[in-house]
């Protein structure tokens, strides 16, 4: 589903990225774990192209993507819920989903309709008319997954999901995302919690200043204590 092939990606002059490489196959979880500043954003930015690979190849599907702009790319099916929400907290919850509605993915068996996404998220669904700015930390981060989720993806990026969320919104949110998993969805996860990407992920990696330490099943990296100490500080 996702072949990121030794990208190299830079701001300017400050080169983070230094030949990154990953698969995600079709319904599972890939987690990339490490400390902060390692370039985990940085590679998300590099799969849609924000922040295009001066070097590398991003597939998607077997189409190479690496340059292509980021709204075809999220058109083709693969969606953001980006770190620290960035919902538009003056509009509604029912507009927050509108305006991701628009750009929506068609080509798709299954559309992901407004009233199938609230069917998970029933705390929205009564809030549909709320300011999205009142929400609560862990429903606007359920927000930001579902604004993912009307747009139709077959493969979510999902930037530190769990970040600054309650023990019982970080369950609810593991709940989410093994289920949409067994619906067939691939998903692309950076985590600093790493009890979060060890229960949910079918395979992991560790990253240390752009580059990828560590590959292997949770239940490999749980055994590593000298990865797990020295890239994780756990
Ligand atoms: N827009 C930018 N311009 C210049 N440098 C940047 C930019 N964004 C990030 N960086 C730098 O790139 C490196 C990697 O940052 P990145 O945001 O990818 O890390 P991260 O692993 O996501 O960290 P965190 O866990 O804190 O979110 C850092 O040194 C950071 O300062
Ligand atoms: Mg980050």
């Amino acid at each position: 589903m996702l072949d990121v092939a030794d990208v190299h990606t830079y701001y300017g002059e400050g080169y983070v990225l230094q030949g990154v490489s990953l698969t995600v196959e079709p319904a599972s979880i890939v987690a990339v774990l490490g400390r902060n500043g390692v370039g985990k954003t940085t590679l998300i930015r590099t799969v849609i192209a924000f922040t295009p690979a001066r070097r590398g190849r991003v597939m998607f599907e077997d189409r190479d993507i690496t340059r292509w702009p980021s709204y075809r790319i999220a058109k083709a099916g693969m969606g953001l819920v980006p770190q620290g929400r960035r919902i538009f907290p003056s509009l509604s919850v029912r507009e927050n989903l509108e305006i991701a509605q628009r750009a929506a993915a068609t080509d798709i068996a299954e559309p992901w309709s407004l009233g199938r996404v609230l069917d998970l998220f029933p705390a929205l669904a009564e809030r549909l008319r709320n300011g999205a700015g009142t929400l609560s930390g862990g429903e606007q981060q359920m927000l930001t997954v579902a604004r993912a989720l009307v747009g139709n993806p077959r493969l979510l990026l999902m930037d530190e999901p769990t970040e600054g969320l309650s023990p019982h919104i970080v369950a609810e949110m593991k709940k989410l995302v093994v289920g949409l998993r067994a619906r067939g969805m691939a998903i692309l996860l950076v985590e600093q919690n790493l009890a979060f990407a060890l229960d949910v992920a079918d395979r992991v990696h560790v990253m240390d200043k752009g580059k990828i330490v560590f590959g292997g099943t949770p239940a490999e990296l749980d055994a590593d204590e000298t990865i797990k100490k020295t890239y994780l500080g756990v």
